[in-house]
């Protein structure tokens, strides 16, 4: 029997017959309620298949009025394949912790696969990322912690581990201590009680991989992960064959993670993830080539959010937005109070409009971090950042939140950039103050001094929430989407209006 979502993305065009792989992928910096969409198309897909990142990504997903978060398992359908590629990076205790909150939740994933191949995240990524993060300052990154980065560049090194070293003792403590070895100098460099405080937290054990002499105890490790190894035995395999035998045959949905934003080689670098997160990243993560891909479907917000640090050329309130969201004594509690005008200890009144503002929109649009809680920065939707996207043979647009947008008076678009920089060659192309760019220039010496070019759409001031098909939505929006993709030439085929799986229009 066909469910009420399949029969809506039957009807409305945008799968049919002859579209076996769909991919899923943000165009900004994540956090585009991909989630809510790849958990609509799972209805229709036989496999969903994630093939990058790691437990930096949070997915939110809600069923009925339980929300629900996925780190590392794709946050479609339990009752179909669950694939987790070789082009993620896994922590196995936060693998497991998954599973289990899952189950705890009465979510029981009936067939989850995770690939044999994807690299490991040792604890002492997670000490590194930390550490790294501390010495850098200013210059730091606001990564999530997780020990993504570290993991990759120990496979791109050549001293990393897999996900099947889990499954063979020997083999483990060896890998294991070789890695270690690579590290001995870079840990000895730091206050032993920095390292142990990082060791101390739950997310590594509670302490349990410290030693008081060595620093690490080697010895704990290799048995804790032999025993994760032996809880997540069943699910792990050869993934990327897996893939390509079903591939033109089952139907797939590759799940994006992050955002074209955050992707190590097309996204603001050195402000980004530390995998390819793009649309042809994903696809590989999986064991694929992205022509392989029947419909590429890129998820963009109706505003922009960014988390952590990096440039962000229409965030409103601009570095001090930038400052204050990186702030970890700000959350959602404290702005909360301030937005009510209760906070006793904040000169509110005095802060700038366009910052609050922002404020509100992030309060509205719950832009907390799914995985570290940290305020996301709010910023208008751009346009150049779009049509930068559009080159990744991305043609049709899934746009999420945009009820988050009811009440406002105007709706602000970044149609181009103006250039406020020194004179900086891109190639052969001379750039030099007041260049206006309709497309985003990927080089973070030239986007830092990009600043919006705006213009202003009418609000609709309408509660959107009761919408269900395109003659429903009043004409102001409809103004907005089609501005959007008059101006960038992309199909909004999609539109979310509201957390809820019902609040999803097909235009
Ligand atoms: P890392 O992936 O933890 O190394 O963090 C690198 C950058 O990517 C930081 O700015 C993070 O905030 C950002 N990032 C990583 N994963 C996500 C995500 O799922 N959503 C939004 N930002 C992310
Ligand atoms: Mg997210």
């Amino acid at each position: 029997m066909e469910t009420n979502t399949n029969l809506d993305l039957l009807q409305s065009g945008l799968i049919n017959d002859e579209i076996k792989t769909v991919a899923i992928n943000c165009l900004q910096w994540g956090d585009t309620g991909k989630g809510k969409i790849i958990d609509m198309l799972s209805d229709w897909a036989d496999i969903v298949a994630r093939g990058t990142g790691g437990d930096n990504a949070g997915h939110t997903v809600w069923y009925g009025n339980n929300k629900y978060v996925s780190h590392l398992i794709p946050c479609g359908n339990p009752a179909k394949t669950n694939v987790m590629g070789s082009g993620m990076v896994i922590n196995p205790k936060s693998l497991f912790d998954e599973i289990e909150a899952a189950k705890m939740n009465n979510i029981v994933h009936k067939d989850l696969m995770l690939a044999l191949n994807a690299a490991l995240i040792l604890p002492f990524h997670l000490v590194q990322d930390n550490l790294s993060e501390i010495s850098a300052g200013k210059q730091k990154i606001g990564t999530t912690g997780r020990g993504i980065a570290w993991a990759y560049a120990d496979q791109v090194n050549r001293s990393g581990l897999f996900v099947n070293h889990l499954l063979n003792k020997d083999f483990l403590a060896k890998k294991l201590r070789d890695n270690y070895e690579t590290k001995k100098s870079f840990f000895a460099s730091f206050d032993p009680q920095l390292i142990r405080a990082i060791l101390d937290s739950m997310r590594l054990e509670g302490g349990l991989y410290w030693d008081e002499k060595n620093l690490f105890n080697l010895d704990a490790i290799i048995e804790k992960y032999y025993l994760y190894g032996q809880e997540l035995k069943d699910l792990i395999c050869d993934t990327d064959k897996f893939i390509k035998q079903n591939v033109g045959f089952k139907k797939i949905a590759i799940e994006g993670a992050q955002g074209l934003g955050l992707s190590n080689k097309y996204g603001t670098y050195p402000y980004v993830t530390s995998s390819d997160c793009s649309p042809y990243g994903s696809a590989e993560g999986i064991g694929l080539n992205y022509s392989q891909v029947d419909l590429s479907l890129g998820v963009i917000k109706a505003y922009v959010t960014r988390v952590g640090h990096g440039p962000f050329p229409t965030e409103m309130g601009g570095d001090f937005s930038e400052n204050w969201c990186n702030n970890l004594s700000i959350n959602r509690a404290k702005e909360m109070l301030i937005l009510k005008g209760d906070d006793p200890s904040e000169q509110y009144h005095s802060f700038d409009q366009d910052f609050l503002f922002g404020m509100k929109l992030r309060m509205i649009g719950d832009e907390y971090g799914a995985t570290t809680g940290r305020p996301r920065r709010v910023g208008w939707l751009d346009l150049p950042l779009l049509r930068y996207a559009m080159n990744f043979g991305v043609k049709d647009l899934v746009m999420t939140k945009l009820d988050v947008l009811n009440d406002c008076d105007f709706i602000r678009i970044c149609n181009a950039y103006h250039y406020s920089g020194c004179s900086y060659n891109y190639g052969n192309r001379s750039l030099g103050y007041g260049d206006i760019f309709r497309e985003t220039i990927m080089n973070y010496d030239v986007i830092k001094d990009c600043k919006p070019v705006y213009i202003d759409l009418p609000g609709w001031k309408t509660d959107i929430s009761e919408c269900r098909k395109s003659s429903d939505l009043p004409q102001n929006l409809l103004n907005f989407l089609g501005f959007v993709s008059r101006q960038t030439g992309a199909r909004i085929r999609v539109i979310s209006t509201g957390f809820r799986r019902e609040n999803v229009i097909f235009a």
